[in-house]
Order: C-alpha cells, then structure tokens, then sequence
C-alpha cells in the first residue's frame, strides 16, 4: 500500500522495519526495499519478494558515519569520501568488522561489506528512527527495470510489501556509484553519479573501472538487468517499423520508418531524455522512460547514442545490461 511520507507514516514504517517486515522507502538514487540488516528472517523477505538470488549481496544503509563504523574499517580513502560525499550517492565495499551484528545473508556470508548513507530526507528520517542498519536494493523484481517513484514500486512489488512510503521521483534516477575500497587499488564497482572525475582529486589516487561489456569475451557473459520486457536496440541511428525510441539531445535526422522523421512519430512510443543533451537531466528520467515506453506495446525500444563521458558511463553501463536479450 502506497503511503505519502509524513511523520506519522515515517514512524509506522520504522516500527514495520523494527518489527521484521519489509518497508519501500525513496532514496535520491532509486527507491529501496528495505528490511533490518541485523534480522535473518526479515532480510531473508527481501529475496523472497525480488526473486534475487541468494548470492548477491545487498546495501546497508545506515543514517551516520558512526553507524556504518561499528559495521566495516574505515581506511584514510573512505574517511575522505565519507566526510566528504555522505549522505550522497556513493557506496563503499569495506572489510566488514567482527561482530557487525549483520544477518550473514544480508552479506552474501562475504567478508567485505557495502555501506552507503543515502541524502534523502525521508530515508534519513527513516534511518534514524530504526536505529539499526537497513539493507535495501532497488524496490523491483530482481532483473527489472528500478523504481525511481512509488508507482514504479506499486507496479512490480505491490503485492508484496505492506507499506510504500511515497516522496516524489528520485533526482539522481542511477543507483549509487559502489566504490572498491578493500584492495589498494580503488576501483569502481558499479558507475553512478558520483564519478572518477571527482573522487580521483578528492583521494588522491587512481580509481580504476572498466566499463560493462569491455571484459565480456563471450555474448551471454554480461547478465541481463535493469530490463525491459521490449527489447533495446542500442546506439540506433534511425527508427525502424513498430519500434518506440528513447532519444537524448537533438534528434531532427532521426529517420523513422513508416512516418518520416522522429519527431513525427506517436509521442507515447517517443521519450527524449534530455533534448539539450545533459547527462545529469537523462539520468534522472532514464528508468521513468523505459517503464513507459515498455508499455507502449512496441515491438522494440531504439536507443539513440549516448556519450561515454560522465554519467553517459553509468546510463550506458544500465542500458547495455538491460539490452541482453532474455534467456
Ligand atoms: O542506489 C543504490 O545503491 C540503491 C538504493 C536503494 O540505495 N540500492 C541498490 O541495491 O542499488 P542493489 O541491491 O540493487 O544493488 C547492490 C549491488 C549489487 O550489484 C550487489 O551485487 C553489490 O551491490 N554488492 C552488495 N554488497 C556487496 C559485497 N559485499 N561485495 C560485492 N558487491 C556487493
Ligand atoms: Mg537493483
């Protein structure tokens, strides 16, 4: 059940958590599923509603540096990034501590933990009144397109969550950037909003990511995520019969076939997700846009090209994955 955020519904939301149910919340990255990290049998919900995987590991989220302390070993890196870039949309895998009070199935039973504090007032809130850490990955079925309101929440999880917090749409649209602090090489796990561009000056060294798809040797290798029942056609330079399209920037030679030019087409199969070609505004609306144009029954979704610079890497990253066909 979908329930705007007040401090009435915040409270009946901790004491659900508290409680050992499961809670969706927004954050400014996606909407999250969340349930009480330290709880086996609450945590064990969250993979029981997504259908995920019992190997995969998930977030805590936690509302203070203090808080995610008790839980993993801070080094000088994640000091840095911690008083820097928290609450904010940033990750980090750290050696987890002994005795961290985590359900081992919250973890994956790994000996490094994922920790992040979210900048969302209402997860902040949320946070503050569980007093405990809460892990909480995308509120959609595992594979599937995230949520970035709480319709999108309402639409794959209904069912299965007794309470929806709602606080508008999620600004950054991409989940967190998961930053690899366990090895003396930084590396970037997962791209996001928080990029290499920023977090080189700030620590001081080389962070290492290799995009999605550059390692694959073998079709298959990449798993198929974030996905659209429709299929993605990437990198297209013109529309073909019975396809929807997902533009960014200027599409005026965009060639459509059956109806002239892309701007001509119907505008319930044509999202452009930034006209003035910015990256930050194209993450925010990307999800948004593919929930739609997965329902206007076309018969594929093209992709127009965008930039592998800046965030272009983490859209990209979600889109390639979300083009593997089904299998
Ligand atoms: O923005 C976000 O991070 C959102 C919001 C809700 O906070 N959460 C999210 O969670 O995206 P999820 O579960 O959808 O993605 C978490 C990713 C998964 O790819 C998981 O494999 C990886 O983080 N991960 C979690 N713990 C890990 C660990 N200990 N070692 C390696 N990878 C880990
Ligand atoms: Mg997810």
């Amino acid at each position: 059940m979908i329930k705007q955020a007040t401090p009435a519904t915040i409270a009946e939301a901790a004491a659900l958590l508290r409680a050992g149910e499961l809670v969706a919340f927004p954050t400014e990255t996606v909407y999250g599923l969340g349930a009480d990290a330290t709880n086996r049998a609450a945590v064990e919900k969250i993979y029981a509603a997504k259908g995920r995987p019992g190997h995969n590991p998930l977030i805590a989220h936690v509302a203070s540096v203090e808080q995610a302390e008790a839980l993993v070993h801070f080094d000088a890196r994640a000091w840095t990034i911690a008083e820097t870039l928290w609450p904010g949309p940033i990750t980090l895998l750290l050696p987890a501590k002994q005795n961290n009070g985590l359900s081992p199935i919250a973890t994956a039973g790994l000996p490094n933990i994922t920790v992040r504090i979210p900048a969302h007032p209402i997860a902040m809130q949320l946070l503050q009144m569980v007093e405990k850490p809460v892990v909480a990955p995308s509120a959609n079925l595992s594979g599937g397109i995230s949520p970035t309101t709480a319709n999108h929440v309402a639409r794959s999880l209904g069912d299965k969550v007794p309470l929806i917090l709602a606080g508008g749409a999620s600004t950054v649209g991409l989940e967190s950037t998961i930053l690899d602090l366990t090895q003396q090489q930084a590396a970037i796990l997962r791209p996001g909003a928080i990029g290499i561009d920023e977090l080189e000056p700030l620590i001081g060294e080389v962070v290492y990511y290799t995009p999605s798809g550059e390692t694959v040797t073998a079709p298959g290798q990449l798993s198929r995520h974030y996905a659209t029942e429709t299929p993605l056609r990437l990198n297209a330079v013109d529309i073909k019969e019975g396809e929807a399209f997902l533009a960014f920037g200027n599409t005026a030679f965009i060639g459509a076939a059956g109806v002239g030019f892309a701007h001509d087409m119907d505008p319930g199969r044509f999202r452009n997700l930034s006209p003035e070609g910015d990256l930050h505004q194209a993450a925010t609306h990307l999800y948004a846009a593919l929930h739609e144009l997965d329902q206007a029954g076309a018969k594929a979704i093209a992709v127009q090209r965008i930039p592998e610079t800046g965030l272009g890497l983490a859209i990209n990253d979600r889109l390639r994955r979300a083009a593997v066909p089904k299998g």
